[in-house]
């Protein structure tokens, strides 16, 4: 399999990996109802012209295994990962796995300091594998439909990740209600607010996202089930 950059000819082979997977793949958690008004059937001509419109807007990168495409993803406006969707035919191959690193070393080379992404059902375990918190559970209604999905986000390089931890100490010391029993580990060097409040004072853009990211999980999350980042 390889990862190149979309081509205007790829758009007809996007559309049909993206209405496979969800018919097929998101089905297991959608009813058939969310998952008509997610991939409605039959797109006019305009909506196909808007489909390929959006995908060149996107910096959408294509995964193909013998020449067929099999998945895509993108990058949008440096920081939002919109779309990933894989064939179900390759499922649980790496392929959505391969497309989210290269997303990140892309949102890495654009130097942005937070990836979002809006994750369905489906998509959640391998977001999370891939280190992207939740911090928002959301009910957007599409076509009159109601559509669980996830906000999700982390930062696209693994040292700003660990920095994130490290700055995120300083929001769980700062809030009365944070439960003291989980706190990530810590370096052993300093003191655990002192280290953390030094990584805000060193990693501004990381601090911000990390009381963005405390503030939200805190109030989602019971204690127990909050997720960590890497
Ligand atoms: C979500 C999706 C992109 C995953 O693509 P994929 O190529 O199958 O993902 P990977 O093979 O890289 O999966 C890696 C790991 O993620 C997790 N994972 C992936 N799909 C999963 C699923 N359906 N259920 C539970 N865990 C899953 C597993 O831990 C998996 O590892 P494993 O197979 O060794 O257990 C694909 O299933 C898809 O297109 N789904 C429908 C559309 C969709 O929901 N897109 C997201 C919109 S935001």
């Amino acid at each position: 399999m390889i990862l190149r950059p979309y081509r205007e000819r790829d758009a007809a082979a996007t559309r049909a990996v993206f209405e496979r997977a969800v018919r097929i793949t998101a089905s297991a958690n959608y009813t058939s109802q969310q998952i008509k008004a997610w991939a409605p059937v039959g797109l006019d001509a305009s909506a196909c012209r808007a489909w390929a419109a959006a995908r060149a807007a996107a910096q959408t990168i294509v995964a193909v295994a013998d020449t067929r495409i099999v998945g895509f993803s993108d990058l949008v406006d440096r920081t939002r990962l919109d779309m990933l969707y894989v064939d179900p035919d390759v499922s649980r191959r790496g392929v959505g796995s391969a497309l989210i690193a290269r997303i990140l070393s892309r949102a890495r080379d654009d130097c942005a300091t937070a990836v979002e992404t809006y994750a369905s059902l489906t998509a959640r375990p391998l977001f999370e594998r891939h280190g992207f918190v939740v911090i928002e559970q959301l009910r957007p209604v599409v076509r009159n439909v109601e559509m669980p999905s996830f906000k999700n986000a982390r930062c696209p390089r693994p040292r700003m990740s660990r920095r994130l931890l490290l700055a995120r100490n300083v929001w769980q010391e700062l809030d009365p209600l944070a439960p003291r029993a989980k706190l990530p580990p810590s370096t052993g060097r300093l003191p655990k607010r002192q280290e953390a409040a030094r990584a805000c004072e060193m990693w501004p853009a990381a601090a911000a996202t990390a009381q963005r990211l405390w503030l939200m999980t805190s109030k989602l999350c019971p204690s127990g089930s909050r997720t960590n980042a890497p």
